[in-house]
């Protein structure tokens, strides 16, 4: 009923008496106050003006369903979705509910969390309301070993999105952190819950740097906020992320991994590029030769031998 209540307000600049809204959905003058109430409440500025009615002054930027719903056009990824204020973290939750047998497509929105974690048993920084934290669970029929496609999906979806809703152009660090100008917008984490040979449920995660304040952040990392010099709408942001996946996980699944790929090389921070990589308890350094059909890394040794990694800390040295 309160998306329905916003939908009348936002449709008109001006008032709209409280006797129009009632009728119209068909809800007593007592229980529309009762609903402008509550809106108030979760940060809507609605002035009500006797014999004139209530008018949306503003709206907050809150990761609602029903403000994401507005005007989403994906067939399932975030057509189910669960919201809190605080979460220990999104991937907690999501686990809980992959266990317990929730739809491909659902998401997982916090406003903040307690403790965000990142990759290699990093903290996620999660203060409330600046950034996108954010786990979606999938149900893809691939084999386990094929996974990791969709850290490269995720990654790619998001520098698109980024790029069309905000006009910021990012790069990808193998395997998935998102650059602008060198310092770390996004981090990504993929996790596979599998038996041998079959995939139970996937949960892709991410947090974004959104309107942090360049002051609240370490010097490695930025915000779209620091970059653009104004706020960014983290809803817009979301529902474009929503659509980019979606469209390359359905492309995905009728046409292969070859599309994802070229698209990750043509974002790509890191190819080309001599780096060190940290994987367990020893680097491995060398040139940045490409990535494979499994998302693994390349790297040219000085001795000439091409190595692959799946996993670990890239540094780029030059
Ligand atoms: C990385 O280390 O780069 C990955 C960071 C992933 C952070 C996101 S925020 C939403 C979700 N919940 C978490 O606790 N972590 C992921």
């Amino acid at each position: 009923m309160q998306d329905k209540i916003l939908n009348l307000l936002k449709k008109k600049e001006s008032y709209v008496s409280g006797e129009d809204i009632s009728s119209h959905l068909n809800i007593s003058r007592q229980a529309l106050w009762k609903h402008i109430q509550e809106l108030k409440d979760k940060g809507y500025d609605i002035e009500a003006v006797p014999h004139l009615g209530y008018r949306l002054a503003s709206s907050p930027d809150r990761l609602f369903e029903f403000e994401v719903w507005r005007s989403l056009n994906t067939k399932t990824f975030g057509r189910k979705i669960f919201y809190y204020d605080t979460l220990t973290s999104t991937i907690d939750m999501a686990m809980d509910l992959g266990v317990k047998g929730a739809a491909s497509g659902t998401l997982i929105l916090a406003e903040s969390q307690t403790k965000g974690r990142g990759r290699l048993g990093r903290d996620w920084f999660s203060p409330k309301y600046k950034g996108l934290y954010m786990s979606l669970i999938l149900r893809p029929n691939m084999l386990p070993t094929q996974a990791s496609i969709l850290t490269l999906l995720a990654a790619v979806s998001i520098c698109t999105a980024l790029k069309s809703s905000t006009g910021i152009t990012s790069q990808i660090k193998w395997p998935n952190d998102l650059l602008v100008n060198n310092k770390k917008l996004c981090g990504i984490l993929t996790q596979v819950i599998a038996e041998t040979d079959r995939i139970d449920f996937v949960i892709i995660s991410a947090g974004i740097n959104v309107n942090n304040d360049k002051k609240s952040l370490i010097s490695s990392a930025t915000s779209l906020k620091e970059q653009k010099k104004e706020e960014v709408s983290r809803v817009t942001l979301l529902q474009e992320i929503l659509r980019e996946l979606e469209i390359n996980y359905l492309f995905l699944e009728k046409k292969g991994a070859s599309q994802i790929l070229e698209k990750w090389r043509q974002s790509n921070a890191t190819l080309g590029r001599r780096v060190k990589v940290y994987c367990q308890h020893k680097h491995i350094e060398g040139e940045a030769l490409d990535i494979d059909s499994d998302g693994g890394l390349l790297i040219r040794k000085d001795n000439g031998i091409t190595q692959k990694v799946m996993s670990g800390d890239v540094v780029h040295c030059r």
